[in-house]
C-alpha cells in the first residue's frame, strides 16, 4: 500500500514573516494527520524559518528547485549541501514552469536528480504534456520522452514522479480523474518495464488540485497524492486538501 502524501509548491509565494504565519496556522489543522505524509516546498528564502517551525512536527520541507553543481561559480545558483543545511529533505525538480521558462531539458533535469540524490535529497519529478501536445494524441510519447531523459542512468530510490499536465497548471482546468489515472497507470507501467520496484514509487497528480476536487482524484488507484500549488497558498484550504486525500 502506498501512503498516500499531499505537497504544497508554492512557487514564487510568501515573504519569510508570510510563511511563518501560514506554518503556525496550519499545524494545528493537521496535527492529527498521521496517514498522509505532507511537504512543503516554499521559496528559498523561507526555507530556514519554516524548517525552524516544521521540524519536529511530521511535515517534510523541500526545495522547489536545486543545481547541479556541489559548489563553485553558479552565480546565482543553490547546492544541494545548502538545501539539507536549511532543513531541507527533499527537492522538486523539472516543474514545467523551470522547463518553460528557464529552459531546462530532460538532460539538465537528468543532472539535477543525480547530484540531490548523491547528496541524499529525496526528489519530486515532474513530468506533464502541454495541450497542444494532448490534442494532437502525443501524452504518452511525450511522458515516455521526459521519463527515459530524466530518469536516465538513475535508480527510482528517493523518487516520486508528479504528472502536472501543462494546461491544468493554474487554469482551474482539472484533468479528470479517468485522465489522470490513465496518464498514472501509463507512468507506472513504464517504470516496471524500464525500472525496477515500480509498484512502491507514488505518482502524484498536479494541476489545479483544490479541497472539492481532491477526493475524487485519490480514488484512482494509481493517484497517490497530490502535488498542490494554488490551493496551497492558504492554511485551510491546504489542510483541507491533506485531510481529503485520505
Ligand atoms: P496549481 O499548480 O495547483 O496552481 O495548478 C500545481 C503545480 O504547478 O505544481
Amino acid at each position: 500500500m502506498r501512503k498516500p502524501l499531499i505537497s504544497a509548491n508554492w512557487k514564487m509565494n510568501k515573504t519569510i514573516g508570510e510563511t511563518e504565519e501560514f506554518i503556525r496556522a496550519f499545524l494545528p489543522l493537521v496535527k492529527d494527520v498521521t496517514d498522509v505524509d505532507i511537504i512543503i516546498a516554499p521559496p528559498f528564502t523561507s526555507l530556514s524559518a519554516a524548517s525552524g517551525l516544521l521540524t519536529g512536527t511530521g511535515v517534510k520541507l523541500a526545495a522547489q528547485n536545486v543545481f547541479y553543481e556541489e559548489k563553485g561559480a553558479f552565480t546565482g545558483e543553490i547546492s544541494p549541501a545548502m538545501l539539507l543545511a536549511s532543513g531541507c529533505s527533499c527537492v522538486i525538480i523539472g516543474h514545467s514552469e523551470r522547463r518553460q521558462y528557464f529552459h531546462e531539458t530532460d538532460e539538465v533535469v537528468n543532472k539535477k536528480i543525480g547530484t540531490a540524490r548523491k547528496n541524499g535529497l529525496e526528489v519530486i519529478l515532474c513530468i506533464g504534456e502541454s495541450l497542444k501536445e494532448r490534442e494532437e494524441n502525443r501524452t504518452f510519447g511525450v511522458l515516455d520522452g521526459q521519463l527515459s531523459g530524466s530518469l536516465k542512468d538513475l535508480t527510482l530510490d528517493g523518487i516520486t514522479i508528479a504528472y502536472e499536465p501543462i494546461w491544468a497548471i493554474g487554469t482551474g482546468r482539472t484533468a479528470t480523474k479517468e485522465q489522470a489515472n490513465e496518464a498514472h497507470s501509463f507512468i507506472r507501467g513504464w517504470l516496471r518495464k524500464n525500472k525496477e520496484s515500480a509498484d512502491s514509487i507514488r505518482i502524484l497528480y498536479g494541476g489545479s488540485v483544490t479541497p472539492e476536487n481532491v477526493a475524487s482524484l485519490m480514488s484512482e488507484p494509481d493517484v497517490d497524492g497530490g502535488l498542490v500549488g494554488g490551493a496551497s497558498l492558504k492554511p485551510d484550504s491546504f489542510a483541507k486538501i491533506v485531510t481529503g486525500a485520505r
